[in-house]
């Protein structure tokens, strides 16, 4: 068995997998929303002392299967510094203690490896990563060869929805309070621009539409500064189809070039209902299998940083203890997702 620690944003996560037949045997996530939620979002050092808490009494609970392990993965990159720190002590004290190797998780690729959750892996795969850090295309090949075809130049899809929660003075995370409003919105009301449509670009970019939002909320507040209910949910939907049509207009281009038949939308924001059904629809069109993960596993969680290890523990890519780095970067150009 593998045990997984995930800790790179606001979530507390252990998992153990099972490794011969990818069982999930164990998974527990502490989720730090509420906490954050006053804040607009996720404060690091409030994130970090809260993963001192709830770390250990997660791994409490996994005891009885320590004789078991043959690996402890952890999550190292990217995220918050202060995070990943709490996490990779854990990850360190139990290889060196329990004299098991050390496998150090891509948070980006076990968003991927979400998937795979006690399956069988899909490979190659063209996968649209969407989460509170990042917005990519990324061209799978096999665990080592995953390839970058376009990211974000600025805002990612998921802190964009937290942002035009916030600027309505909503809570956090602003996806499933934005996605819920706008359902009961008119999306037409507000012709938002839809970010880069008239660029031959192929990249993402938020926050144009952002200060389009902004501008927006401004406007319907009244006289004590709060907005309708209405104003609330046609904003929102507006907003949200600017999002899926920029998503889409770009992903249609990735789709003319690339001719890998597997589909997949993974991260946070994929647990989105409206852009999962703009996918469904663009993929139909040109014929592409898509495959997204179950709602549990959409945000961040252990589970996937563990099935990831699997393959990389078959690989024998471990990491000396002694060595692991924190990697924080939170952006990336185009090219291959070390
Ligand atoms: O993958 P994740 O848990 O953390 C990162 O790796 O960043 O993603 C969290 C992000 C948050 O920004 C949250 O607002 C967004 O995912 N999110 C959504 C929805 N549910 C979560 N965005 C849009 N629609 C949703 N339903
Ligand atoms: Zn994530």
């Amino acid at each position: 068995m593998i045990l997984s620690i995930e800790s790179s944003c606001d979530d507390s996560s252990i998992a153990i997998t099972t490794i011969a037949n990818k069982k999930l045997i164990f998974h527990k996530k502490i989720s730090q929303e509420q906490e954050h939620s006053r804040y607009g979002g996720v404060v690091p050092e409030l994130a970090s002392r809260l993963h001192a808490v709830a770390l250990p009494q997660i791994l409490e609970e996994c005891k009885e299967y320590f004789p078991h392990l043959k690996a402890i993965a952890v999550t190292n990159q990217p995220g918050l510094g202060v995070t990943l720190l709490e996490g990779i002590a854990m990850a360190k004290t139990l290889s060196i203690l329990l004299e098991i190797p050390l496998i150090a998780v891509h948070h980006l690729k076990a968003h991927i490896y979400s998937l795979f959750i006690e399956k069988d892996s899909i490979i190659p795969l063209l996968v649209l990563l969407i989460s509170g850090g990042h917005t990519q295309v990324i061209r799978v090949e096999s665990l080592g060869r995953m390839e970058i075809l376009a990211t974000s130049m600025d805002d990612s899809v998921g802190e964009s929805f937290d942002k035009c929660a916030k600027m309505m003075g909503l809570g956090y995370p602003g996806g499933p309070i934005v996605e819920k409003l706008a359902k009961d919105g008119d999306e037409d009301r507000f012709d938002f621009p839809v970010p880069l449509r008239n660029s031959p670009l192929i990249a993402f970019s938020l926050s144009g539409l952002k200060n389009a939002v902004r501008l927006q909320v401004e406007k319907c507040r009244d006289e004590s500064g709060d907005i309708s209910l209405q104003d609330q949910r046609d904003i929102s939907a507006s907003f949200q189809k600017a999002v899926k049509l920029h998503l889409l207009q770009k992903s249609k281009k990735i789709f003319a070039k690339e001719s890998i038949s597997d589909f997949a939308i993974v991260g946070g924001a994929s647990a989105n209902r409206y852009i999962r059904d703009g996918y469904l629809k663009l993929c139909r069109e040109f014929g592409k299998r898509l495959h997204s993960v179950p709602l549990e596993y959409c945000s961040d969680n252990a589970a996937m940083v563990g099935r990831y290890a699997i393959d990389a523990y078959h690989n024998g890519d471990f990491t000396d203890p002694n060595e692991i780095d924190v990697v924080t970067t939170k952006k990336y150009d185009n090219g291959t997702l070390l």
